[in-house]
């Protein structure tokens, strides 16, 4: 992948018991190198694989740590190129059929002048379209099962649902559906543009069942008309059994984000890709022509005020992958 908004891949290295051998001629060392004249025969089978990605000052957690303590100022034009770039990297992730199921500040890295990539490939599937056209609006989005429905013939393609942090994950896999899309990044990226206007968590719960609370609260209460069907097979949504049902709650996310940094433009966006019912929540693609990327003049990285905060120290040697 290639991409100024996601994090870049700059070599492979592979070390087996005997020798190390890297994707390009640089000076990786592997700690597994053997002794020359071992009388054993050498396997060729990697036992370690180690990615060394393009280096990064910081990530989105340490802006935002700053950000909150007052030691950086981000301004509005920042949030602004911030969102767009999220949003550039996540339509170029999905349209390569990836789903990176870990969005959260810390696995985006950030350059001190403003740039911000997607990483952290520890959770990424890639996914292959449906063999029966998408049932709703939502065509950009790519579908995945879960380990919980479809027939016997499904089953190579079914993914877990124990994905994402839970605090940026998406209500659909908070209730157990039987497949996801690759709405369930967009949400991630709604709870971090909001967190960026907001400079706080979205939503912070303590398990499962309060970050779906949470979310009730922020997003309302999903009914037959806005969500058909979220859960397991056919069940109702919010079913009488379910711990939440009945407590009936407006949907109140432009009201509660109007008044920050975002403004009503940001607050809308963020409204579009944290729609309960991921079929009816915006895709990247659709996201990037929001007016609220367009107002003002928008800046590029490389004329907003650098970000002198991140500091992370070079590392000398290593990383993980
Ligand atoms: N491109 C990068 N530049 C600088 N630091 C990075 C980069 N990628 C990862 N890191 C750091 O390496 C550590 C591991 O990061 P990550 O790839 O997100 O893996 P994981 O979170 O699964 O351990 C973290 O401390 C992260 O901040
Ligand atoms: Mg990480």
């Amino acid at each position: 992948m290639s991409h100024e908004n996601v994090v870049r891949l700059e070599e492979i290295a592979t070390s087996t018991s005997s020798s190390c051998s890297s994707s390009s001629q640089s000076s990786s060392q592997s700690s597994f190198q053997g002794e020359t004249n071992d009388p054993e025969p050498v396997s060729h089978v990697p036992s370690s694989i180690y990615m060394v990605f393009e280096y990064c000052e910081g990530d989105l957690l340490d802006v935002l740590k700053a950000a909150r303590k007052q030691t950086l100022y981000l301004t509005k034009d920042h949030l602004r190129s911030f969102t767009r770039q999220l949003l550039e990297g996540m339509f170029y992730i999905h349209k390569n059929r990836i789903l990176h199921r870990d969005i959260k500040a810390a696995n985006i890295f950030v350059t001190r002048d403003c740039r911000l990539k997607i990483g952290d490939w520890g959770l990424a599937r890639s996914w292959r379209p449906p063999p029966y056209p998408a049932p709703t609006a939502a065509e950009d989005h790519g579908s995945v099962r879960t380990n919980g429905g479809g027939g016997e013939r499904e089953k190579a393609s079914r993914y877990t649902d124990n994905v994402v942090t839970l605090w940026y994950r998406a209500p659909e896999l908070l209730m157990g559906v039987a497949s996801y899309t690759t709405a369930i990044d967009i949400w991630s990226i709604g709870c971090l543009i909001a967190e960026l206007f907001l400079l706080r968590t979205l939503f912070q719960g303590r398990d499962e069942l309060e970050q779906l609370n949470l979310i009730f609260n922020l997003c309302g209460t999903p009914t037959p008309e806005t969500w058909p069907a979220p859960g397991r097979a056919q069940a109702p949504p919010l079913s009488p059994s379910h711990p939440l049902h009945p407590s009936y709650r407006p949907r109140v996310v432009k009201q509660q984000l109007r008044n920050t940094q975002g403004g009503r433009e940001g607050a809308d966006l963020v409204d579009k890709l944290l729609a309960l019912n991921p079929n009816s929540r915006w895709s990247a693609k659709q996201a990037l022509d929001h007016d609220y990327l367009w107002m003002d003049d928008p800046k590029e990285p490389g004329e907003l005020p650098p970000i002198v905060h991140l500091r992370r120290a070079q590392p000398s040697a290593g990383g993980k992958g």
